[in-house]
């Protein structure tokens, strides 16, 4: 394993829970960025899947106490632009041997997506022992996980997509399970409106979900 993949490993222990982050508007990003600090979770993903992305994650960076990466990033010109924004970590919905190429050649770790026993083979092959299970609940959740942990045993995930706070503490009391992502910290009624507080208690009860 890399030194950079190592690195990943110790982020994700550092916090039960990832949000995953939509934002369209860029002048939001540090409001919003300090709301999740302030209820506890430093860990911060950002999605490539808006203009304002990058520079949302750019401004987010600013922030000294927070580790920001950039999410749903699907090919290696992404991964640059990511990089070149500040990402310190890159998320990925599934692995492609492109990608896997420019992980290995990067100094900021790749999280790869896997769904299957397969993937999950072929990025380990590739040199990930830590990775994203997507879409989490659509793919088995907590029953995939547990039949990977014993087939799997050094390899640990962060399952993502459709997980809640009322769902996520089953996540984690798998021993297989870093930490879990989601959006449901950031709802985007509560970031239209500029609701902070209701945006802080949702990642304050977030951080609390300890493992
Ligand atoms: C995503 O890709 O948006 C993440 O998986 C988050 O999924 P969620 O909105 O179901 O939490």
């Amino acid at each position: 394993m890399s030194d950079a993949q190592s690195g990943l490993g110790q982020i994700l222990a550092t916090t039960p829970v990832i949000p995953v982050i939509v934002l369209d508007d860029a002048d939001l990003a540090l409001p919003l960025a300090h709301a999740l600090l302030r209820g506890g979770l430093r860990v911060l993903e950002v999605t490539l899947r808006t203009p304002a992305a990058l520079a949302a994650l750019r401004t987010m960076r600013q922030l000294a106490d927070a580790i920001v990466g950039a999410g749903t990033v699907l090919n290696p010109e992404q991964y640059d632009e990511a990089v070149g924004a500040g990402a310190q970590f890159v998320v990925a919905p599934g692995l492609t041997g492109a990608l896997a190429a420019a992980a290995a050649r990067s100094r900021v770790p790749l999280l790869p997506g896997t769904a299957t026993a397969s993937e999950v083979m072929r990025a380990r092959d590739a040199g990930f022992h830590v990775m994203k299970l997507f879409p989490a609940e659509a793919v088995g959740g907590v029953a995939t996980l547990k039949a990977f942990a014993s087939v799997f045993a050094d390899v640990r995930f962060c399952p993502t997509g459709g997980i809640t706070a009322e769902t996520a503490p089953d996540y984690l009391a798998l021993r297989n399970v870093a930490c879990v992502g989601g959006s449901w910290m950031t709802p985007a009624d509560a970031v239209t409106a500029r609701d902070w507080n209701r945006i802080e208690q949702l990642a304050a009860r977030a951080c609390a979900l300890r493992r």
